[in-house]
């Protein structure tokens, strides 16, 4: 067979002639890779296909990436159908339990890599498999970056179980027991049979935490085929569907240039602005809105926090999932999953956005089947909370501002003032909060520093400061807490979360003391710390400059990370990967 591949021209390759290697001569690079890739048992005929790269992210790490190999065969067996040639390649994979210090330290690192192996590998279009918290955000991040044909499919949520008939969720209800056995309503022996049961198969947490949010963002702005939001992991429609995906991601591939379905056409400030809509009405995680504008920002969109607080406040919750509700993934896919929540909020959402699949997000809406008998997708007459699930709070204390998920927190906190009681760090957060002889009250505010993205670093899940066991063992089961940190989006309770700029940067979270009176009133979405701006201004120049107290390594990530992670309210991404154009590009709209 000749070298040369009819199919392709030299000025726009594809396939296996796309990104040669350089050794100064295209056609001995076509010749090495062609010998080198034989060795696997492909034919000239297989490699002259338009190649669909698939993500490889299973890992022994990573439950709920437990179905991936499954997937796999699923897309590569629609890849083969359309006339495509499928090519799985790995990447790295991060699980929330499994990544020290924790998996947003990781997130840029997953994108980095998926977007170089992208760029290097020959590639006409790529299946993007991810699942757990920051995979997808990192593939898209990276896919962004790119610009070439990507089709997300998340790998799905897990199915529930029971304990002695209670219905448990991965992981919100990890907190509850967790909470019940720290308070002594359980005991070792029930905790244990309890952690038997979280997670009963593999898949996504199937409350509306972070995973399931993102799945649902990701569906309705438009990068995965309708349904793949919510049908859990280990069902065969899962399979299917990665199987359907495989045989668009061929059609993808062998559009015209000019008409190319890549996530800068399909990613539009209407479709990121479906998204944000999506995850107020969804009661989603608070987590979604650092990396959608992580992902916006790849692509000259900026998501102002509050033109996102101004779009929450015409957009009811209308799904009573965990932990804004009572229920769980597998509910929302019987009641016909995200599809079925886009019909209701029709009116505030752009229908003209073009999908992943080729038609609009209208037409999409259109053609879902309707599910009558529904569950937990409220009509909008009817919803669980009136307004959208997340607030954006500013003041005194959170000058770029910070973040509320008032759905899900305690109605008689949500206007409150207390007394701080402070934790310096993470560890001393450790050392003290269960300590008979701290100083703490119910009606306290709870506040941890130094856990944000420079800080901590990599902004790890602790801004759900646990109850102290003193007060847990009295009976409360909710305390205003606030941090720099990031919170699981399956966790509830009245918390502030992402203040920025955070305290490691000397933003003014840096200077609470234990004692000072803080003040949060969410209807006025206002965080203030009650101490006169002579003192405040006295406490912030005692402060020794950031990269003094940070202590960064001279090598290594942990240096990369420090020297360039951006804060919360631009999306936590590397400095340099944020095009300039972002700093002037359009707000996010509203309807
Ligand atoms: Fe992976 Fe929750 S731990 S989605």
């Amino acid at each position: 067979m000749p070298l040369s591949n009819s199919a392709n021209s030299n000025d726009n390759p594809s396939g296996i002639r796309k990104g040669l290697t350089r050794y100064g001569d295209a056609e001995f690079s076509l010749f090495m890779r062609k010998a080198f890739i034989k060795a696997m048992g492909f034919s000239d005929s297989a490699l002259d296909r338009p190649i669909i790269g698939i993500t490889n992210t299973y890992s022994d790490f990573n439950p709920c990436h437990g179905n991936v190999p499954q997937m796999i065969e699923a897309a590569k067996r629609g890849v083969m159908q359309a006339g495509g040639m499928p090519m799985v390649f790995p990447t790295i994979s991060v699980h929330e339990s499994f990544a020290f210090p924790t998996s947003m330290y990781l997130r840029n690192l997953m994108a980095l890599d998926t977007e170089e192996m992208m760029r290097a590998q020959p590639v006409d279009a790529v299946i993007l498999i991810g699942g757990c918290d920051k995979t997808i955000p990192a593939q898209l991040m990276g896919a962004a970056s790119v610009d070439v044909p990507v089709i997300s499919i998340p790998t799905g949520p897990m199915l529930t179980t029971t304990y002695q008939g209670d219905r448990l969720g991965a992981c919100t209800d990890c907190r509850r027991y967790w909470a019940k056995f720290r308070a002594k309503e359980i005991d070792q022996t029930e905790i244990d049979a309890v952690n038997e049961k979280l997670a009963p198969t593999t898949g996504t947490c199937m409350v509306m935490g972070t995973a399931s949010t993102i799945a649902c963002m990701v569906e309705a702005a438009g990068m995965s085929l309708p349904g793949t939001a919510a049908v859990p992991a280990v069902m065969a429609e899962r399979f299917r569907l990665a199987e359907l995906t495989g045989r668009r991601a061929v059609e993808l591939a062998k559009m015209p240039s000019e008409q190319a379905l890549t996530p800068g056409r399909i990613l539009t400030l209407e479709s990121l602005t479906n998204a944000l809509t999506v995850l107020h009405a969804i009661g989603g995680s608070t987590n979604a809105l650092i990396h959608f504008t992580a992902i916006a920002a790849r692509l000259g969109v900026k998501i102002d926090l509050e033109a996102f607080d101004r779009l929450g406040r015409n957009v009811p919750v209308l799904v009573d999932l965990k932990p804004s509700g009572m229920h769980y993934m597998e509910h929302l896919n019987e009641d016909g999953g995200l599809m079925a929540v886009l019909r209701e909020l029709r009116p505030l959402l752009y229908l003209d956005c073009i999908t992943v699949s080729g038609r609009t997000l209208g037409e999409e809406i259109d053609a879902a089947p309707v599910t009558r008998n529904r569950k937990v997708i409220r009509i909008a007459q009817e919803p669980i909370f009136p307004v959208g699930g997340l607030a954006v709070l500013k003041g005194n204390l959170a000058p770029r501002g910070a973040v509320i998920k008032h759905s899900a927190a305690s109605p008689a906190l949500l206007k409150h003032r207390g007394r701080a009681v402070v934790f310096s760090s993470l560890e001393d957060l450790a050392l003290r909060i269960d300590r008979d002889d701290l100083d703490v009250k119910a009606d306290d505010v709870l506040v941890l520093q130094n856990a944000g993205p420079k800080g901590a670093p990599g902004m790890p899940e602790a801004g759900y400061l646990p109850i102290p066991k003193k007060l847990a063992q009295a009976g409360v089961k909710d305390m205003v807490r606030i941090s720099d940190a990031r919170m699981s989006g399956t966790a509830f309770g009245t918390i502030v979360l992402h203040i920025t700029p955070e305290s490691a940067e000397n933003g003014p979270l840096a200077i609470v003391r234990s004692g000072d009176i803080i003040e949060l009133d969410v209807d006025a979405r206002r965080i203030e710390l009650l101490v006169d701006d002579a003192e405040i201004a006295r406490r912030l120049a005692e402060l020794a400059p950031p990269a003094v107290r940070l202590n960064i390594p001279d090598t290594g990530y942990r240096r990369l990370y420090q020297t360039t992670v951006t804060q919360a309210d631009v999306g936590c991404d590397f400095d340099f990967m944020v095009p300039a154009a972002t700093r002037s590009a359009p707000l996010l709209k509203g309807k």
